[in-house]
């Protein structure tokens, strides 16, 4: 398994970084994550705008963003993903700089620069069957628009949700619904569709932008706006969108059944129409 780090391709087990290094001490770092569909970089562009809006506002640079769409394709290639589904990811960090000190280095550094492509690891039975998820307080920071890899409140709220058998746990800030600790959320209330409009409440998915435009196209009534958690109760339907997951449906919260307890009408719609969009892509 080739990876590529600061300029170089090689093996995984030799790419490595240093202790000093500021994605490891602060979290000082970005990450993104694009789907490969055999060989195909889903919305490539919008991702690579959403981690250059990110280097700006953590005022990084770096000297390969315009090869990193190239080197993705390359670590395609080099490791035998051309014929099925990936993920690559791609992490920069503000490199590592000696003494440890919160500031940025007062001498420029070089940003660590690591992608990777990996086979895609998703159980195909969560898109067609639908997922389990639980509630939580959002206990992140207010710039969860930036694709940081300080994912602790994240992490931990993900673990809760695995322990109590389920995928994904839903974000409830000041009685509003955000999104999920790895995904956006969208509900069908009153036969409107809701997902929490952008800002710094919620990541902007670029699954979530493909869908709305998709829903739009399909005549769904869709609002971009917050959605009271109390309302959560009287959903017909819901689901997660997330670039590895596609359009995940939700069929139990918090160990009650959400409609009829199977993947919703307008969700397969939406599900079908995602499907369409990306062949009609990878046809072009
Ligand atoms: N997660 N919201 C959060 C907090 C996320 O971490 C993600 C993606 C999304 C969905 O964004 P997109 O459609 O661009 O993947 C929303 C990725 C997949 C991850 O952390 O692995």
């Amino acid at each position: 398994m080739l990876v590529y780090l600061n300029g170089k391709f090689l093996p995984r087990e030799q790419a490595v970084i240093s202790v000093d290094d500021r994605g490891f001490l602060f979290g000082d770092s970005l990450y993104e994550v694009m789907r490969s569909y055999q060989g195909f970089l889903f919305e490539k562009e919008a991702h690579l705008r959403r981690l250059q809006n990110g280097l700006q506002a953590l005022r990084l640079r770096v000297a390969e963003f315009d090869q990193l769409g190239e080197i993705a394709q390359s670590l395609l290639r080099e490791n035998d993903l051309m014929h099925e589904d990936a993920a690559v990811y791609f992490q920069i960090t503000r490199g590592a700089a000696f003494p440890r000190k919160h500031a940025f280095p007062a001498q420029e550094v070089a940003p660590t620069v690591y992608v990777a492509a990996n086979k895609l690891a998703l159980n195909p039975a969560y898109v067609e069957h639908g997922v389990a998820i639980i509630t939580l307080p959002d206990q992140r920071w207010d710039r969860c628009d930036l694709k940081t890899t300080n994912l602790l409140a994240n992490v931990l709220a993900n673990q809760q949700a695995q322990e109590a058998g389920a995928y994904e746990a839903l974000f409830i800030r000041n009685g509003v619904v955000t999104e999920g600790s790895h995904s956006n959320f969208f509900a069908l209330w009153n036969s409107t569709l809701f997902t929490h409009p952008t800002g710094s409440a919620i990541l902007p998915g670029m699954t979530r932008q493909v869908v709305l435009e998709l829903g739009k196209q399909l005549g769904f009534d869709i609002e971009e706006a917050p959605l009271a958690a109390e309302r959560l109760q009287l959903t017909q339907e819901m689901f997660l969108t997330l670039t590895s997951g596609e359009i995940m449906p939700v069929i139990k919260m918090d160990g009650k059944l959400i409609g009829a307890g199977k993947p919703g009408e307008m969700t397969r719609k939406l599900q079908r129409a995602f499907h369409e969009y990306v062949e009609a892509l990878r046809r072009l």
